[in-house]
């Protein structure tokens, strides 16, 4: 008897079986639970869900206004509001179905210790991976994002690592100088696969009141504003990642199949949605029906094959004005 002919959009991510490339992206769903009460969506639709940012305690969030649209995207300060590790992993984890997708945690936190004791906790769990948040301020080392600094970075890898023998998923910063640099630096540290982009620090004022709109003063920019800058980063990226075999879930304003083609061209191996589903909570299936139809078009068989096959003219980078 002849096997089943694989579904070309199923990948392998760090050893998980993902039945689409597609993954939803940290504080965008919730705990997983969000928008399952929308008709017509399903968690099935896509490879994983990232459950929003988890530190040890329970933290409440920063004071209004925490999120506001601006040209093509939307800044969001929320200040990481979750209920801690222990009712994470005791109370949410139990209710959630991982027979539909996998699961993967979003560990943040502001000191390493913190880290790392949150990943121990999720370790402890069936949870299926891992990701580091590494955008968060280093209250120890002047409030510096600990992603904005490659020997932090490193840091912050090499103790989670210690702890976890769970895949492990490393989110790059795009607020720093050299993304690649820091990449090497992660993979030296024992990272499994990068989440590339966080979100880009912005702000917005009330020209009225001269008054800044977001209650945090800064917050970060996601959305189609944010596509062009994260695609050069998985590009960035994967120059360094290739080589080691690391995956990337290219993540940065994807509203469509164009942008998912895009980033699987440029390195990424899944693909991060996470701003769109606010106006479009039905949009993976539609991604997922434009990925089967390129496929097909371009007599591909797997959507692994396109990760990576941009074509570059010989070019020596120069500035770009
Ligand atoms: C409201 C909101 C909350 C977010 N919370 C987190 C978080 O807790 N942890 C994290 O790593 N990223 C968080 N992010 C960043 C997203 O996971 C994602 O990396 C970023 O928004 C870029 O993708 P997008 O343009 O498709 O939204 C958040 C983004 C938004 C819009």
């Amino acid at each position: 008897m002849n096997s089943p002919t694989p579904d070309p959009l199923a990948i392998t991510f760090c050893g998980l079986s993902f039945a689409s490339p597609l993954v939803l992206l940290s504080g965008c769903v919730g705990f997983g639970e969000e928008y399952t009460r929308v008709a017509g969506f399903s968690n099935c639709d896509v490879g994983a869900v990232c459950l929003k940012g988890t530190t040890l305690a329970a933290r409440l969030g920063n004071k209004p206004h925490r999120v506001y649209e601006t040209p093509q995207g939307m800044l969001n300060a929320i200040g990481l509001q979750n209920p801690g590790t222990d009712h994470v992993v005791k109370v949410i984890l139990p209710q959630l179905d991982f027979s539909e997708t996998r699961f993967i945690a979003n560990v943040s936190g502001s000191t390493i210790e913190e880290y790392i004791e949150v990943t121990r906790r999720f370790d402890d769990s069936p949870i299926d991976a891992i990701e580091i948040n590494i955008s968060c301020p280093n209250v120890k080392e002047g409030g510096v994002a600990f992603g904005n600094d490659p020997d932090m970075s490193a840091r912050v890898v090499a103790a989670c690592r210690a702890v976890t023998k769970k895949p492990l998923i490393t989110k790059l910063s795009p607020n720093q100088t050299d993304i690649a640099n820091n990449a090497r630096r992660c993979i030296e540290a024992g990272t499994d696969a990068f989440a590339v982009i966080n979100t880009l620090m912005g702000m917005a004022i009330d020209a009225e009141t001269r008054t800044p709109i977001i209650g945090n003063v800064q917050g970060g920019l996601s959305g189609p504003a944010i596509k062009p800058i994260a695609l050069l980063k998985v590009h960035q990226v994967y120059q360094v990642s290739k080589a080691h075999n690391i995956p990337i879930i290219g993540q940065g304003g994807v509203a469509s199949v164009e942008d998912a083609l895009e980033f699987l061209i440029a390195g990424a191996s899944a693909i991060g949605i996470g701003t769109a589903l606010f106006y479009d909570p039905l949009l993976c299936p539609k991604i997922n029906a434009g990925l089967r139809d390129y496929l097909q078009r371009h007599n591909l068989t797997s959507v692994s094959q396109l990760t990576g096959t941009l074509r570059t003219p010989e070019i020596i980078p120069t500035c770009a004005s």
